[in-house]
């Protein structure tokens, strides 16, 4: 399974590839969290990510495509992946067909802005490991720690105004994708405003992992 998750900003992206990643006992490629671990160790990539990841603008393409290229030719990656947060443009989506990837379905997870600012929020996620929390939907274990044993922190982007940003930025930039993809009759839509449970469920049946 070659798959791609598409959504805006705390549509559950990361959320649900952390479920499908054991269920298809296939790796996730997560642009985010790949980005976010250059800024953490403080390399040239991180420093330049960092510029536009704080004020919830897009890593220019040629960037981002480059570490996704490099990564899909891992041999972890031979029998299947997810990506999550990549492509985020048509030029990037084009250089990943350009590439000779081809991609089995697109899962879009669908949900109402008002709804992502209250996630956004409230996620905390792991230093260590990039496993999303939430104050209220999936609190953080009682010792404080990540399952992992990592630390739990506040994204820096997870602040009101630059999650609106980022907003703005996915339907400029991001929505126009699942055209891409439509025309190639790709896309799997699911809503993904209920419960974490309620979209793993509608996510399983839109994938054909349950009837
Ligand atoms: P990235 O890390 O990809 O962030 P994002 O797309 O903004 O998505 P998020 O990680 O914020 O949300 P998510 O959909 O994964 O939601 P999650 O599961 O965590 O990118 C960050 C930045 O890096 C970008 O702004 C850009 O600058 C740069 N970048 C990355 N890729 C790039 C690219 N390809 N090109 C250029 N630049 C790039 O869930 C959110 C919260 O809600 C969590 O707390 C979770 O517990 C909770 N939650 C999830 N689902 C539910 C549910 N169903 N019900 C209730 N709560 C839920």
């Amino acid at each position: 399974m070659k798959l791609i998750l598409l959504g805006p900003p705390g549509a559950g992206k990361g959320t649900q590839a952390e479920v499908l990643t054991k269920q298809f006992g296939i790796e996730t490629i997560s642009t985010g969290v790949m980005l976010r671990a250059a800024m953490r160790e403080g390399t040239e990539l991180g420093k330049l990510a960092k510029q536009y990841i704080d004020e919830g603008k897009l890593v220019p393409d040629d960037v981002v495509v480059g570490i996704v290229k490099d990564r899909l030719s891992q041999d972890d990656c031979k029998n299947g992946f997810i990506l999550d947060g990549f492509p985020r443009t048509i030029a990037q989506a084009e250089a990943l067909t350009a590439s000779g990837v081809e991609i089995d379905k697109v899962l879009s997870l669908e949900v109402d802005d008002e709804v992502i600012v209250e996630r956004l929020t409230g996620r905390r996620e792991c230093k260590a490991c990039g496993t999303p929390y939430h104050i209220k939907n999936k609190p953080v274990p009682a010792n404080g720690k990540c399952v992992c044993g990592g630390e739990i922190i506040q994204r820096a982007d997870d602040n009101e105004e630059t999650i609106r940003n980022r907003i703005k930025v996915y339907h400029e930039q991001t929505e126009p994708i699942k055209e891409y993809y439509e025309s190639q009759g790709k896309v799997v839509s699911v809503d993904s405003s209920g419960s974490v449970d309620q979209t793993n469920a509608a996510v399983s049946k839109a994938l054909g992992l349950v009837k």
